[in-house]
């Protein structure tokens, strides 16, 4: 069954600050990328440089036929050190507010996403004994940006992929014998405690917006029946943590792109490893629509009526044919599960822009591609297919 957009769904695509901005200095994240002996294999550079093309990015989804952008506020530029307010930064985000609402999109605004300013991490980050107190802090000087035109908020993106990967990218190291490292405790522990003092702050200045966080799905199913407790176990405190955290929120973000398949063994749960015939993405990720509805049925077990919204689904590809089957069949998963009675008010393609991919720009995920030399938008197809289809219904009906 083909998917139809409802009444007053939110319908849009995502971008993250650091991956599109470009020249994202001050944070930890360009560190990283100009640091010797990383795994980075390109620094992110200007990237797509939407700093300062963002309303050629906004004009573009809104004329496509989109009603709601995600984008980013980075932290590290509006705290470039510790205290110092960039007056100018805040000046920009509200101006990406106030552009976005005057083109008819609603804005969804994330306030973490994977990169925080260098001297907070430089000084512990997160398990800083302030790292909270700091990230709130920061939150509140977003008052400004939102004021009451941000409908929904998503404090910080992928929790567990920072609880995951923070030791690894500290040179520390994780164990991954088990396919996907596993999470770190007590900075699992920490990320929900700044998430859930985010969501007061967010709420004091304006009762009004709609707080919640986007986690990472990984749509884990056991290899055989056997194996059902080993991958209950693997999700637990990779995925589950992050989802009940959410019991008090005001909506829950899934962000789905593969499954992982789990089994048991003497050493705890593994991943299986992709079968060499098995068709992969960009990413080196099984091909798996059908992920989308399986990882919404997972959030809506877990979390009963807090409302879902997808805010990342997408597929790194080079044939934009491709790009358009697999969203179509995400879709068509999502639209079964809403049919089961879930509530779903929105779903978000990752990405609107080819965008930096955390070390390198080689796998594409952008409904529009980007000469990286010239910085020239060119929509894809799937631009106008994804973006046409609550207008498709519409002359239908
Ligand atoms: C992240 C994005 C990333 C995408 C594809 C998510 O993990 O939020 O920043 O680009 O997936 O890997």
């Amino acid at each position: 069954m083909p998917f139809t957009v409802p009444p007053r769904f939110l319908w849009g695509a995502s971008t993250s600050g650091h991956q599109t901005e470009g020249n994202n200095v001050s944070s930890d994240w360009w560190g990283l990328e100009t640091a010797p002996g990383t795994f980075v294999t390109e620094p992110s550079g200007d990237a797509v440089d939407s700093f300062h093309r963002w309303t050629e990015d906004m004009d573009l989804l809104a004329e496509a036929g989109f009603t709601d952008y995600r984008f980013g506020i980075e932290w590290a530029r509006i705290e470039p050190a510790e205290g110092l307010v960039s007056r100018a930064a805040v000046a920009h985000y509200r101006a990406m507010v106030k552009g976005a609402v005057e083109r008819g999109l609603r804005p969804l605004v994330t306030l973490h996403h994977f990169t925080s300013p260098r001297w907070f991490s430089e000084q512990g980050g997160w398990m800083n004994p302030k790292g909270v107190e700091r990230f709130t802090r920061f939150v509140d000087m977003t008052e400004e940006i939102l004021q009451d035109e941000v409908a929904h908020v998503c404090t910080i993106n992928e929790p567990n992929m920072v609880a995951i990967y923070t030791g690894a990218l500290a040179g520390a190291g994780v164990d991954s014998s088990g396919g996907l490292p596993a999470a770190d405790p007590a900075l699992t522990e920490r990320l929900i405690e700044a998430h859930q003092a985010a969501r007061e702050v967010l709420h004091r200045n304006n009762p009004g917006t709609k707080v919640g966080w986007s986690v990472a799905m990984q749509a884990v199913e056991p290899l055989t029946t056997d194996d059902q407790p080993a991958a209950r176990a693997f999700a637990a405190e990779r995925e589950t943590r992050f989802v009940e955290a959410a019991v008090d929120d005001d909506w829950f973000g899934v962000q789905s792109y593969t499954r992982l398949r789990v089994r048991a063994s003497a050493d705890g749960p593994r991943t299986v490893p992709l079968p060499e015939h098995a068709e992969r993405t960009l990413m080196g990720w099984e091909y798996y629509p059908a992920a989308l509805g399986n990882a919404v049925r997972e959030a809506s077990r877990v979390l009963g009526d807090v409302p879902i919204i997808v805010t990342e689904n997408g597929i790194a590809t080079a044939d934009d044919d491709q790009r358009i089957a697999y969203t179509g069949a995400a879709l068509e998963g999502l639209r079964a599960a809403m049919d089961d009675g879930i509530r779903v008010d929105g779903y978000f393609h990752w990405s609107l822009l080819d965008n930096y991919e955390w070390g390198d720009y080689r796998p594409t995920f952008g409904l529009i591609a980007v000469d990286r030399s010239t910085f020239e938008r060119k929509p894809r197809p799937s631009l106008s297919w994804l973006g046409g289809l609550p207008r498709a219904q519409a002359v239908v009906a």
